[in-house]
């Protein structure tokens, strides 16, 4: 009897649905891209761009979502941090307070770190780059800039 079981072809070859899993990012690839966002989102709040900040905030949910689905024994950890952590945070951005976002923030970095030590990884110690990043403009968009239909 013919083998049914679903492939997935690209132009280079065939795919498992097993193999297609397989290469679906663990925390390994994930952090980085939480590391960037979460780097992004203080910046962004502390030059008023409340709009960015909630962005990143978005990413970073994102990326912990796809992880606790990737990595299930770390689902406990990642929810809870979102839950806890990261809606304190939310919460600031929300009410544009830039004293509770500094002290939601740096709680949120402790926790973090917390869950490394807690997951084996006492080796990571994130902190804060001392830089803003450079790539993006982190003041607010003035209404002025915003297009309108008669192109001026
Ligand atoms: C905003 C919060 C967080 C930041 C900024 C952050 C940042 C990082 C960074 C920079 C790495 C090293 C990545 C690399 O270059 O290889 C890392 C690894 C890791 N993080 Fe986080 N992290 C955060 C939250 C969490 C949470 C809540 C957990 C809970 C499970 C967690 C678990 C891990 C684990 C297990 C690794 C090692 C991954 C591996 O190599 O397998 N992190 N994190």
């Amino acid at each position: 009897m013919a083998d049914e079981r679903p492939v997935a072809r690209t132009k280079h070859c065939e795919l498992s649905l097993d193999q297609l899993a397989e290469i679906q990012p663990g925390l390994g690839r994930l952090m980085p891209e939480v590391s960037e966002r979460f780097w992004i989102l203080y910046y962004a709040a502390k030059e008023g761009n409340w709009g960015l900040a909630q962005y990143q905030l978005n990413g970073v949910r994102n990326l912990l979502r796809i992880g606790a689905i990737t990595r299930p024994k770390m689902a406990n950890y990642l929810n809870s941090f979102s839950q806890g952590h990261l809606s304190a945070v939310e919460k600031a951005i929300a009410a544009r307070d830039l004293a509770s976002f500094e002290q939601a923030y740096q709680k949120a970095v402790e926790g973090a770190n917390a869950y490394h030590n807690a997951t084996g990884h006492a080796e990571i110690e994130w902190k804060l780059p001392p830089d803003p990043p450079q790539h993006l403009e982190l003041r607010p968009r003035q209404a002025k800039d915003t297009p309108n239909d008669s192109g001026q």
